[in-house]
């Protein structure tokens, strides 16, 4: 089993070697290697996905990725800014499927901002389409405009566009991923408004028809952000666009208490995936070792279900994670009164001691 290990910027270095450390405990025959990528890449190599990086990622297994990016690079040309590391790396890869789960973990229920009623026992699965979308639509860029409210001024335009086959897939693994919780799916769209998203919603009401167990229901995006705030629980299974996607899961990720819990997955149809917390670079606390790892542990732990075929392996990271948090140990993101604040090299300790527990205990 191969992994490729891209770290990447800011606290991204910190939290996988976290991760990488609970994954050598578990004593599975993996090959880890390490490749710079996002800023760190473009420092020593002047691009952001070196071609030895993604030949890294392609041949091997799953990747376990940290975060990209940094302020200082804002200003340099978009095809050089760390971002266009992941999004080069779910082009070339072909990761349509962006799983991310938010799960409110009972002992953190304390540190959303939301009301414990509202959250208390939260599992929902935002699955996000994330190679089409506006994200990627061709054409785009800056032009004169020669019609619009201001011909003649300047403007810019991105494309927002999706061909049937790409909706296709993603609603089956919506459908698929449905079936294994509690057959419901909530399609989330635009087509009040949006040719493309009135075409999602006609798209994925004709793939359902091949799921009669599972029920569907549509919901405009801005009612699904609402949604989201008032009354989370309705929701099971999410399916949208990459760009409703990428707004929602922060969203989504806020209910849980912080976005420094959770985990996702990127997958391919080969079942080849990269792995990564949902959060960014936070360079604001980087070199600081008080970020938390645990997003990219549990990131890991999806890694070994999803790509790796390790189910046991992944139930043993999760537990020894709810150990840890039921343990009373916080970094300072999840922190509250009563409970003991470590740093990003404690929390991935006392992880690795819970694993160590569970496989003495056979
Ligand atoms: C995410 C991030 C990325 C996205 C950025 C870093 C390109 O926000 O994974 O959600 O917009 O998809
Ligand atoms: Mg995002």
């Amino acid at each position: 089993m191969k992994i490729a290990v891209l770290p990447g910027d800011g606290i991204g270095t910190e939290i996988v070697a976290e991760a990488v450390k609970v994954l050598s405990v578990l004593d599975l025959p993996f090959e880890m290697e390490s490749a710079l990528v996002g800023g760190a890449a473009f420092e020593a190599h002047g691009h952001p996905l070196p071609e030895s990086t993604l030949n890294l990622a392609k041949a091997a297994d799953a990747i376990l990725f940290g975060a990209v990016g940094d302020w200082k690079y804002d200003t340099l040309d978009r095809p050089l800014r760390p971002e266009q590391a992941i999004l080069g790396l779910r082009k070339n890869l072909g990761l349509f499927a962006n799983f991310r789960p938010a799960i409110c973990y009972e002992q953190l229920v304390g540190a959303s901002s939301l009301k414990p009623e509202i959250i208390s026992g939260l599992d929902i699965l935002i699955i996000r389409e994330l190679t089409g979308d506006i994200y990627f639509g061709q054409p785009r860029g800056r032009r004169v405009a020669t019609d619009g409210h201001f011909p003649g001024a300047e403007e810019a335009f991105d494309t927002m566009r999706y061909s049937r086959p790409e909706i296709e897939r993603i609603a089956h693994v919506a459908f698929q991923a449905a079936r294994k919780r509690s057959k419901k799916v909530t399609s989330v769209d635009k087509a009040n408004v949006l040719e493309t998203f009135q075409f999602w919603k006609d798209v994925v009401t004709e793939v359902h028809a091949e799921y009669p167990d599972v029920e569907l229901e549509h919901m405009y995006v801005d009612t699904a952000a609402m949604q989201l705030v008032r009354a989370p629980k309705k929701f099971d299974v999410v399916v949208t666009g990459n760009m409703f996607g990428d707004i929602l899961s922060d969203e989504a990720s806020m209910l849980t208490g912080s976005i420094g819990m959770l985990p996702s997955a990127s997958l391919n149809a080969k079942n080849q995936g990269l792995y990564e917390p949902s959060h960014g670079s936070a360079p604001d606390i980087a070199g600081q070792g008080i970020a938390n790892p645990l997003a990219t542990i549990l990131s890991a732990a999806m890694m070994l279900r999803f790509s790796l075929n390790q189910p046991q392996a992944a139930d043993r990271i999760e537990s020894a994670v709810q150990d840890v948090l039921a343990s009373g140990l916080r970094t300072v993101d999840i922190w509250s009164e009563g409970t003991t604040k470590v740093g990003t090299r404690e929390m991935g300790d006392a992880v690795v001691v819970a694993i160590t527990k569970t496989i003495t205990k056979g």
